[in-house]
């Protein structure tokens, strides 16, 4: 017999960059497993995701992922009611194979099978909650502090993707219909955190350990006036949506390098603890200022918007958690901020949004025929 709505269980594969990872949600909401084997290590010494070595680790790591998850989430195979797949954008050679073992699951298992927008996946991240929560106490009160966590948002809503590959914003009327209201038009703000990271010296991907050393005590983030990229008008001169990187990162460049053929004493920065923290407070500070000029922005072009989804790294880090969670409450906006788990790249998500696809066309799931795209189709 079929079983209802809430109680369908959805096996979730990401591939599309550097994570292998799978996931077993049930009703679109409960995590039963999420399993994530991070390839940073192989990466690393390139200081960047090299994509021939990624897709070859996904490949030696799919099968036992997949066994690993099904296995935590304590169901077989043959249980399944959908294996649902990132199929665009990324990696292409990384994609098709998170693709091909979604198919070939589906078919041995008789599941549905559903492909997956990735950027989409990131805004319903906060939207999921593991059945037994192995989280801690306070992070878990951090979730349920949202009134649109539960598994429903209050639509419309704002959407935020900000991420290593992507800084959008979003204005959606359900999990599965949304337009781009603007994104960035360089770098992501999550390639400007690895970059400075790289700048200073600092690890392969250096967003999280930027985001410390910017919590360093007595840490001075008014040291450096680093740019706040407003972009005030578009080409139409409306007031854009668009975000830009590019000129924060050089600014951090120039200041802990010297600025070339500087005349004026503007040389090298001494690299001591101090001064690495007082640049990572500074560059911190003006970037999460970037992001949240933005969503006021979009706010105010959308009064209509109920609540706010979020997801991506950057989601993780802690100076922008605070911010949403403030501007969310003075606006009485609900919000949907993803548990630290799912706010990396994960196959929670990727199933939760399945889930929510294939409720919606009554479980009438892809042809096999279905393939990877290494673009997106919201950007
Ligand atoms: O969503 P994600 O796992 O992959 C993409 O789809 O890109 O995001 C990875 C990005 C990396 O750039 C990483 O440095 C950044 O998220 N990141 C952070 C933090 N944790 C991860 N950036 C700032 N602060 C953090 N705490
Ligand atoms: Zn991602």
């Amino acid at each position: 017999m079929a079983r209802r709505d809430d109680e369908r269980l959805v096996l979730g594969i990401e591939t599309s960059c550097d994570e292998t990872a799978a996931a077993v949600v049930r009703g679109g909401r409960f995590v039963l497993s999420n399993v994530i084997a991070s390839q940073h290590d192989l990466h690393a010494e390139y200081r960047g995701v090299v994509p021939e070595i990624a897709s070859r680790a996904h490949a030696e790591r799919i099968t036992p992922i997949v066994q690993a998850a099904l296995r935590e989430a304590g169901i077989s195979l043959g249980e399944l009611d959908a294996v649902a797949m990132s199929c665009r954008p990324g990696l292409i050679g990384s994609l098709l194979v998170g693709v091909s073992a979604g198919k070939a699951l589906a078919w041995a298992s008789g599941a549905a099978l559903v492909g997956v927008d990735h950027v989409r996946a990131h805004l319903v991240a906060g939207l999921v909650e593991r059945e037994t929560s192995p989280v801690s106490e306070s992070q878990h009160r951090e979730s349920r502090q949202a009134d649109c966590f539960g598994g429903r948002a209050a639509f419309p809503a704002l959407g935020l993707v900000v991420s290593g590959g992507h800084t959008s914003v979003y204005r959606l009327t359900s999990s599965l219909e949304m337009t781009r209201l603007g994104g960035t038009i360089d770098d992501a703000i999550g390639e400007a955190y690895d970059k400075v990271a790289a700048v200073l010296g600092l690890d392969f991907p250096g967003g999280p350990l930027v985001d410390l050393l910017a919590q360093t005590p007595g840490a001075d983030e008014r040291r450096f006036s680093f740019p706040v990229s407003r972009l005030s008008h578009g080409p139409g001169g409306d007031q854009t949506l668009n975000f830009s990187f590019s000129g924060l990162k050089t600014a951090v460049l120039y200041a802990v390098k010297g600025v070339p053929g500087a005349r004026d004493g503007k040389g090298a920065l001494e690299m001591t603890d101090a001064n690495k923290a007082d640049v990572c407070a500074s560059f911190q500070r003006a970037a999460v200022s970037a992001v949240m000029i933005k969503l006021e922005r979009a706010r105010a072009m959308h009064p209509e918007c109920q609540s706010l989804l979020c997801g991506g790294g950057v989601t993780a880090n802690s100076r922008l958690r605070r911010e949403l969670t403030a501007w969310c409450g003075k606006h009485s906006l609900s919000l949907a901020l993803p548990a630290m788990e799912f706010c990396l790249d994960n196959a929670a998500m990727i199933a939760a949004l399945g889930h929510r696809a294939l409720a919606s066309r009554s479980w009438r799931g892809d042809a096999l025929s279905v393939t990877a795209s290494a673009s997106g189709t919201v950007g």
